[in-house]
């Protein structure tokens, strides 16, 4: 897969010269930014903009040349002649799951979507159920999972350079979990190559545990690994901010920074060695990791390969988050995953939920 997400573009081969066609679903503040991106690579069209805002969708449908312009996705889909390849969906949490199951109904190959995918765990269950009933593949955006060293990273635990997976921490996880807290879970699961399967938490402060969202609320407590190894979880900043995972002489550390440390092996003192191997440098460094997550979802689309972040990986990171938050309210008590209560929900800040143009950032 790693080798596919450096590759500037050639992602169809010889199998045909038609670019695939995208439609943006939302082009607010982060709909623009996957807008520049598909608009650059040669493979991909944007065919048309499904977009509330009478001027931004005006605006942003100028700027990138396209001409057909509805108000939403079920407007768009009754309109258009032909199915698009790709629905691009990046809008608000509250609008996500109507805007995907219309565009899976609708026949695209493929949907991708960001953070957080929903608050309630029934609503992203559906999602994930109506694509994988229609074959659509589920892309789950913009997340440093998708960055092209985290993936070499993993790709290289995978294959066993540093031995067994024996621990991993999760540091800074808290004061918003549903929605930066997405990140840890996400490169968390593929660095350990485990799910989580029982999540027991403190939070604080009550107040924010008390709440329906998010905002303010500190979690700390302790993940349990299907490989069986338990991971503490900091909710706030130690001397990291992300994922440690070690196994018997190394230790690989994604803390949001612009490359992974990696160290393997010991010096005289006992400590540990900077570990030198460099990382396969990206074809589209200015674009970061939206580019390696966007090329490996047309991967997915074009060649069924892995993606480096699916909706499926948004779903286990939304669950992570009510977990323990329930966790914690509910007394610390013990809680197994999948959670059997599907109507469980949390919702993150109202500008992820409702939107920039309704709620300040
Ligand atoms: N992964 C990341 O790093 C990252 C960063 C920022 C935002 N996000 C996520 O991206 C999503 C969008 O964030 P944003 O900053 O672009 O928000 P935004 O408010 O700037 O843009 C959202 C746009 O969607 C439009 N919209 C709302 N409901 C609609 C509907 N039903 N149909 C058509 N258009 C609709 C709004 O008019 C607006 O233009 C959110 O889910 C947010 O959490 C992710």
């Amino acid at each position: 897969m790693f080798g596919v997400v450096n590759k500037p573009y050639t992602l169809r081969g010889n199998m045909t010269d038609e670019k695939l066609r995208v439609v943006l679903i939302g082009c607010g503040r982060m709909g623009q930014e996957y807008a520049k991106f598909y608009s650059l690579l040669d493979t991909t069209e944007i065919v048309a903009i499904a977009e509330y805002n009478d001027e931004r969708r005006k605006v942003v449908g100028e700027r990138f040349g396209v001409r057909a312009l509805y108000k939403d996705a079920a407007e768009m889909y009754q309109r258009l002649d032909e199915i698009p390849d790709l629905a691009v969906v990046v809008l608000p949490g509250k609008f996500i799951k109507d805007a995907v199951i219309a565009s899976a109904q609708a026949g695209v190959r493929g949907v991708s979507t960001d953070k957080p995918i929903g608050a309630r765990l029934a609503d992203v269950d559906e999602m994930i159920d109506v694509c994988e009933e229609r074959n659509v593949v589920f892309h789950g955006g913009n997340l440093q999972r998708a960055r092209a060293d985290v993936q070499e990273a993993a790709s290289w635990l995978r294959r066993g350079d540093f031995g067994t997976v024996q621990g991993a921490t999760v540091h800074a996880w808290g004061g918003e979990i549903s929605g930066g807290g997405c990140q840890h879970i996400a490169v968390l699961r593929l660095l350990a190559q485990a799910e989580i399967t029982e999540v027991i938490a403190w939070g604080k402060p009550r107040e924010a545990l008390e709440a329906d969202e998010d905002t303010g609320l500190i979690i700390n407590g302790r993940f349990t690994m299907s490989t069986g190894i338990e991971v503490p979880v900091f909710g706030e900043d130690t001397p990291c901010r992300g994922v440690d995972v070690w196994t018997e002489d190394s230790l690989l550390r994604w803390d949001w920074d612009d490359v992974m440390d990696i160290y393997k092996g010991f010096d005289g003192n006992g400590v540990r060695v900077k570990f030198d191997r460099a990382f396969t440098p990206c074809a589209w460094p200015q674009y970061g990791y939206l580019a390696s997550s966007i090329l490996s979802f047309i991967s997915a689309v074009e060649h069924g390969t892995e993606m480096a972040i699916s909706g499926h990986d948004l779903r286990q990171s939304l669950e992570a988050a009510i977990a323990a938050k329930y966790s914690a309210l509910w007394g610390s008590i013990s809680l197994s995953l999948p959670l059997e209560d599907r109507s469980l929900t949390l919702y993150p800040r109202p500008y992820r939920w409702l939107g920039g143009d309704h709620a300040a950032f």
